[in-house]
C-alpha cells in the first residue's frame, strides 16, 4: 500500500481475535464487581469502541485526554499534560484505564497518578500495544494485546500527525523504522 504506509504488523483479523479474547478475560474478572473503563483520547478511540462492544455486562465509560506528542514529532515529550480529566465519580469503583500503546510509559504513569487521586477501589491498565524496549518508567500493563518491536506504528487509533487512525490494521510507518 502507498500513502506512507509500510509493512502491516498486525492484521484486522488478529486484532479482532485478541480484542474478543481480552473482553472475555475482563468479563471473568469484573462481571461481578462492576467496572468503569477510562479511555485515553485520542489513541484509544478505536480499540475502546471495539472492546466495549464485546463486553456483555453494563460498564461505565469515561475518557481522559493527555498530550504527549506535539506536531509531527515521533519523539515523546518529557512532560505529559492532562488536558481533560474524567467527569464520572469513580470513588470506590473498579477502574480499567485503556490506551493504544505503552511506549516510554510516561503518559500512562501520569494518568494512573491522576486517576489515583480520585480514590477508586482499584486501578488496572490495559493497552493494545506495548514496546517494552522503549520503557523509561516502572509501569507494567495488566492487560496487553500485542508486544511489538521498537518501530513507529500507525492504524487502529494510532496516528502520525493525526492521520492513519482509521486504518483497520496496525502498520509500520514507511521511512520511520
Ligand atoms: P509514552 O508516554 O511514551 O508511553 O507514549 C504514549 C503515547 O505516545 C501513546 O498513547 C501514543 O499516543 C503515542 N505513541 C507512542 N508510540 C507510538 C507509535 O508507535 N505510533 C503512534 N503513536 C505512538
Ligand atoms: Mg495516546
Amino acid at each position: 500500500m502507498n500513502n506512507g504506509i509500510g509493512k502491516v504488523l498486525i492484521t484486522e483479523a488478529e486484532i479482532k481475535h485478541k480484542v474478543s479474547e481480552l473482553a472475555q478475560r475482563l468479563t471473568a474478572e469484573y462481571e461481578h464487581k462492576g467496572l468503569t473503563i477510562i479511555g485515553v483520547l485520542n489513541g484509544s478511540l478505536i480499540f475502546l469502541s471495539d472492546l466495549i462492544r464485546h463486553i456483555p455486562f453494563p460498564v461505565k465509560i469515561d475518557t481522559v485526554r493527555a498530550n504527549t506528542y506535539i506536531g509531527t514529532s515521533t519523539v515523546s515529550k518529557a512532560e505529559t499534560d492532562i488536558v481533560n480529566d474524567i467527569s464520572l465519580n469513580i470513588k470506590d469503583e473498579h477502574v480499567l484505564i485503556v490506551d493504544d500503546i505503552l511506549d516510554t510509559g510516561k503518559t500512562l504513569s501520569r494518568i494512573v497518578q491522576v486517576i489515583k487521586g480520585h480514590n477508586p477501589m482499584s486501578i488496572q491498565v490495559c493497552v493494545l500495544l506495548s514496546k517494552e524496549a522503549r520503557r523509561e518508567t516502572e509501569i507494567v500493563p495488566d492487560y496487553c494485546c500485542f508486544e511489538i518491536e521498537n518501530k513507529f506504528v500507525v492504524g487502529y487509533g494510532l496516528d502520525f500527525d493525526n492521520k492513519y487512525r482509521n486504518l483497520p490494521y496496525i502498520a509500520v510507518l514507511e521511512n520511520n523504522g
